[in-house]
C-alpha cells in the first residue's frame, strides 16, 4: 500500500464520528468531503460504492476513492479509503468512473486520472487519463499497464485530434457479451460536451469507437460530466450531468443539472437530443446506476451539487448520496422510486383517510425528521395546498401545490443558510396518463432523513430533491389549504 494511501486510512479511522448528526439511512463520508458516487457495481456477491472523497478537510480536495458496500440499500457498511491520488497519472486526483468484475477474477476500478502543473496561480498542462486498479473488494492496486509504468489505459492519444485532452473523465464500464464498454465524457473542438464510446476484451486495451451524443449548440449546458448508461426494459437510457446549464422553461434549471436522453436502435443519441430532467430539486447531480440480481435497476446519485455546498460549519463531514431509486419506463418516460427495501423499516403508521382540511391542519403525533410521508391530495374546492416540514418558530420547509396551474413548489427559504443558495423552485407537474385530469389526486411521497426531503410525485413520474441542515428540534409537521381539499394519508417513521 503506497504511504498516501496508508495516510487516508490512518486519517478517516482516526476521525470517523459525529453519529448523532448523520442521516439515518443516506450514505454520508466516514470524514471530510465527498461529491460523486464511484464504481456501484457488485462484485464478490456484494453492491460495492465508491465515492469522491477528501478525507482531510470538509471542502474538495485531493480526490481519493472512498469505499462503502450495502446489502440493502439502506443499511452502509464503509470500508477503508480504496485510492489515493499516488501514481504519476493521478497526481492531483482520482477523479469519478466505474467498477466492473475483472476476467482475472479481481474487482477493476476504471476511473479518471488527474494531472496538472499550477503555474502562476492556474493550471497548466491538464490531463485527465483513463486509469485502472483492481482489487479484491478492499485493497486495490495501480498495475503498471501501458508500458512506461502507469495504470494508464486510455489517453488523449485515443482521440481524434481536436478532441480535448484537457475534459475527458468520468468513465462507466460494463460488461457485453465478450466485450467490456465504455463511455467516458468529452469537449468537443466547439467547447461542448460529448459522451463517447469505446470497447475492450480485457479491460487494458481500449478502441475507439465514436460519440454516441454531442452537446449541439450547447443546448443543454456546456461541458458535461458522469457518463452513465442503464438497458431498461430493452432500452438504453443514457444519463449525464450538464455544466453551467441556462434555465429552459420552467423543465431544466440553470447550473448543474442532471438528465437523461434514450438511445436509438445503434445505441446513439437521436439528434437533436431530447433531453428529459432526471430531477427537479437544487441538490442531484452525477448519476449511478447498477443492475442487481433481482433485475432491478437502481439508481443513486451526489445529494448536492457544485452551487449548493451550504452544510453547517460545525459538522465535520460534508455531502450525502441520494436513496437509490428503482428505474421503470412507463409511457415513454422514467420513473424512479424509492428502493422497495425501505419498506421494512416502516413503522408508527398514522393513517387518515378522507381527511379535510381547510385552512391549518395539524396533529401533535404527527412530527418527525426520519419520515415516510405519502400524501394523496384531491376534492374540494382549493387553490393552493401547502406541506409544511421541519418546521419550528425559526425553521420551515415547504411544498406547496397550485392546483390551476399544476405545478409543485419547494420553498426553503427558512433553513438558516448562510450562503445565498438557490431557495425556492417550482416544478410542473407532467400529465400522465393517470394523471390527466386536474381533478385526480396528485400523489406524493416524501422521505425525510434528517436534513434532506426527497419527494417522489405521481408514481414516481418527476422527483425533486432538496438539502436543509436545520436543527432537528425543528421537526414540526402540518398542512395549509386556502379552501377545502381533501387528503389521504399514510405517514410512518422509518427506523433503520
Ligand atoms: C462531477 C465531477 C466529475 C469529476 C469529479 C471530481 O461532479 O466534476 O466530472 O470527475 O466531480 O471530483
Amino acid at each position: 500500500m503506497t504511504e498516501q494511501l496508508a495516510k487516508a486510512r490512518a486519517y478517516e479511522a482516526a476521525h470517523m464520528g459525529e453519529a448523532e448528526k448523520r442521516p439515518l439511512f443516506h450514505f454520508t463520508p466516514p470524514t471530510g468531503w465527498m461529491n460523486d458516487p464511484n464504481g456501484f457495481s457488485l462484485y464478490g456477491g456484494k453492491h460495492h460504492l465508491f465515492f469522491q472523497y477528501n478525507p482531510y478537510a470538509a471542502k474538495w480536495g485531493p480526490m481519493h476513492w472512498g469505499h462503502c458496500v450495502t446489502e440493502d440499500f439502506i443499511h452502509w457498511k464503509t470500508l477503508p479509503a480504496a485510492l489515493a491520488p499516488d501514481s504519476d497519472a493521478d497526481l492531483q486526483g482520482c477523479f469519478s468512473g466505474g467498477a466492473v468484475a475483472a476476467p482475472n477474477g479481481r474487482h477493476a476500478l476504471i476511473y479518471t486520472g488527474c494531472r496538472w502543473k499550477r503555474k502562476e496561480g492556474h493550471d497548466e498542462d491538464v490531463r485527465q487519463r483513463q486509469c485502472i486498479a483492481f482489487g479484491d473488494g478492499l485493497d486495490y492496486e495501480k498495475p503498471a499497464v501501458d508500458g512506461k509504468g502507469s495504470n494508464v489505459v486510455i489517453d488523449g492519444g485515443a482521440l481524434p485530434e481536436s478532441f480535448s485532452r484537457e475534459d475527458f473523465r468520468d468513465p462507466k464500464v460494463w460488461k457485453d457479451g465478450d466485450f467490456y464498454r465504455m463511455l467516458v465524457v468529452n469537449r468537443a473542438a466547439d467547447g461542448c460536451g460529448q459522451m463517447l464510446k469505446f470497447h475492450s476484451e480485457d479491460l487494458l486495451n481500449w478502441r475507439y469507437d465514436g460519440v454516441v451524443a454531442h452537446n449541439d449548440g450547447a443546448r443543454h449546458g456546456i461541458m458535461w460530466e458522469c457518463a452513465e448508461m442503464a438497458k431498461i426494459d430493452g432500452r438504453a437510457v443514457y444519463f449525464v450531468s450538464g455544466q453551467d446549464m441556462r434555465a429552459a422553461g420552467r423543465e431544466f434549471q440553470s447550473g448543474n443539472h442532471a438528465f437523461y436522453f434514450f438511445g436509438d436502435k445503434n445505441g446513439n443519441a437521436p439528434r437533436p437530443l431530447e433531453p428529459r430532467n432526471l430531477d427537479y430539486g437544487f441538490d442531484y447531480y452525477a448519476t449511478q446506476t447498477l443492475k442487481i440480481a433481482d433485475g432491478r435497476i437502481i439508481q443513486i446519485a451526489w445529494m448536492q451539487n457544485w452551487d449548493t455546498d451550504f452544510k453547517p460549519l460545525d459538522f465535520k463531514w460534508n455531502g450525502q448520496l441520494t436513496l437509490p431509486r428503482e428505474m421503470t419506463i412507463r409511457n415513454g418516460a422514467l420513473y424512479q422510486n424509492p428502493v422497495r427495501e425501505l419498506m421494512r423499516y416502516r413503522q408508527d403508521l398514522m393513517r387518515k383517510k378522507g381527511l379535510t382540511v381547510r385552512g391549518v391542519w395539524r396533529d401533535d403525533l404527527l412530527s418527525g425528521r426520519v419520515m415516510d410521508l405519502n400524501i394523496d391530495i384531491y376534492g374540494g374546492q382549493f387553490r393552493e395546498f401547502a406541506i409544511h416540514f421541519a418546521h419550528d418558530d425559526n425553521f420551515d420547509f415547504a411544498v406547496v401545490y397550485d392546483r390551476a396551474k399544476q405545478t409543485l413548489t419547494v420553498d426553503r427559504t427558512l433553513i438558516g443558510s448562510v450562503r445565498d443558495i438557490p431557495t425556492v423552485r417550482s416544478m410542473p407537474l407532467h400529465k400522465t396518463e393517470a394523471h390527466k385530469d386536474a381533478s385526480a389526486p396528485l400523489k406524493l411521497r416524501i422521505i425525510l432523513d434528517k436534513y434532506s426531503a426527497e419527494i417522489f410525485a405521481n408514481d414516481g413520474a418527476q422527483t425533486f430533491t432538496a438539502t436543509f441542515y436545520t436543527p432537528l428540534s425543528a421537526d414540526k409537521i402540518f398542512f395549509e389549504s386556502d379552501g377545502e381539499a381533501v387528503v389521504d394519508l399514510d405517514a410512518y417513521r422509518i427506523l433503520p
